[in-house]
């Protein structure tokens, strides 16, 4: 089966990437020529683990290119993985979308199976599916099928492989897209989950949205927990072994980021309200996510007269550890501030680089050792596992202070106390 990715992003390469390696022919294609160039070089342009060895092992039927329409005219099935960012206001910005359905209609000559991975709102396959109908397309030639992506960056190529579900949103009367989307996963053995395409789009938002819930939900506990001197560990072990409620995105911390969560949750808030529901508990998670840095921000302040002219180390840039992304990163938003507050930060991660946006008083540093040196404090961002097994003996003689705050609850408190560090985390007394 020939089949055309269009994106190159995190969804894309790694869609495009598994579907190689079950066998099939695929173009994976973007309008990125520099993304293009650099994956016909054999170069990986995002960090995603085993992404490259995949595509390398692949190589003989996976191809890369920016010719979009002459691939969309060779394959019989597209897969649509383009960027669903925000926009200021919180709705979705489908552009991008809406020219690949364009593109799609253009070079549209035999038929197609169009399939979203995208994260659209609901509707939004709908409308693909009218654009192209409105573009002179006759219904015979294509179906609009919704089959959102639910891997993890970190862990997207077992989660592909993997998934605990396929979701397939179909158009009535279509008997011909199921079929063909359990041909393309036939190596894949997990459950399908059939419905209308705009359930389908339902399910992923509603999925991330409970997800974002779970991570703000525990961030309030804490906050209580805090306050009344109770480790949040405890309650998290407490809760986590009721299968109710089970012990994932549970973990208290800096907040949720990256690009899915804060832009899905505001997406689907802006849905609810377009139809006159004013989503509560969507606003509230967002509230308590917003506030989280503040939180963090607060202990420094709390550590440190001033913290104008302080040295802060804060180790991790990405959103959450294995991924390169830093979009939305909780992380990036502390140093931000840090760099505001007028001190010096010194940041360091295994893999992503500072946005741009981000430089005032902030260096990145190419290992630990010299983003620790002549810290005031040093701040745990991102839970990367380096950062569990860092050599603190060794760090606290190049600090110039002694607190550590760990902002993601991920370091033994006790280990880093028998250096003579100071441990500061929320809600671990
Ligand atoms: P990304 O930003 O990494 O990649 C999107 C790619 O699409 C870019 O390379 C861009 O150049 C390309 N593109 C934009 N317009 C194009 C066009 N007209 N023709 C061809 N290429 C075009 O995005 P990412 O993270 O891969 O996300 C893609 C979609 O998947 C989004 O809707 C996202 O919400 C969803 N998603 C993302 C997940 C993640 O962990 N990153 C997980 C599940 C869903």
């Amino acid at each position: 089966m020939e089949i055309c990715v269009i994106g190159a992003g995190y969804v894309g390469l790694a869609s495009a990437a598994v579907l190689a390696d079950f066998g099939h022919i695929v173009n994976c294609v973007d309008t990125n020529e520099e993304k293009i160039k650099q994956l016909k070089q054999g170069k990986v342009p995002i960090f995603e683990p085993g992404l490259s060895e995949l595509i390398s092992k692949n190589k003989s039927n996976l191809t890369f290119s920016s010719s979009i329409s002459k691939h969309i005219k060779a394959a019989s099935v597209i897969f649509i993985a383009v960027g669903t960012p925000s926009l200021p206001n919180g709705r979705t910005d489908l552009s991008y979308v809406f020219s690949v359905a364009d593109e799609i209609a253009g070079a549209i000559d035999s038929y197609k199976t169009i399939i979203t991975k995208s994260t659209v709102p609901p509707g939004t396959n709908e409308k693909i599916y009218q654009k192209l109908i409105d573009q002179g397309v006759i219904p015979e030639l294509f179906h609009v099928v919704s089959n959102p992506e639910f891997l993890r960056e970190g862990t997207a190529i077992s989660d592909m492989v993997q998934p605990d579900k396929i979701v397939v949103g179909k158009m009535e009367g279509d008997h011909q897209s199921l079929p063909i989307l359990k041909n393309i996963y036939r190596k894949i053995n997990a459950p399908y989950i059939v419905t209308n395409l705009t359930g389908a789009e339902m399910i992923k938002y509603t999925s991330n949205a409970f997800l974002a819930t779970k991570i703000s939900f525990i961030n309030e506990i804490a906050r209580i927990c805090e306050k009344y001197g109770v480790n949040i560990e405890d309650v998290k072990r407490g809760i986590g072994t009721d299968p109710r409620i089970s012990p994932h995105y549970l973990s208290s911390g800096i907040g949720y980021g990256g690009s899915c969560f804060p832009k899905d949750v505001r997406s689907l808030e802006y849905s609810a309200l377009d139809k006159d529901v004013t989503p509560l508990i969507l606003q509230a998670v967002q509230e308590v996510n917003k506030t989280q840095v503040d939180l963090y921000i607060e202990k420094l302040s709390g550590l440190f007269y001033d913290l104008h002219e302080r040295n802060i180390t804060v180790l991790g840039i990405s959103f959450k550890p294995n991924t390169d992304d830093t979009r939305y990163s909780p992380a990036v938003s502390l140093i931000a501030r840090l760099s505001t507050l007028g001190c010096t930060v010194n940041a360091y991660d295994p893999q992503a680089s500072l946005p741009f946006e981000v430089k005032d008083n902030v260096i990145q540093h190419a290992d630990v050792d010299a983003a620790v040196f002549n810290a005031d404090c040093v701040v745990i961002a991102t839970d990367w596992d380096q950062f569990k097994e860092l050599d603190w003996r060794n760090l606290k003689t190049l600090m110039k202070g002694d607190s550590i705050l760990d902002a993601r609850n991920c370091i033994d408190p006790q280990h880093i106390r028998q250096y003579g560090l100071r441990y500061i985390g929320v809600a671990r007394p």
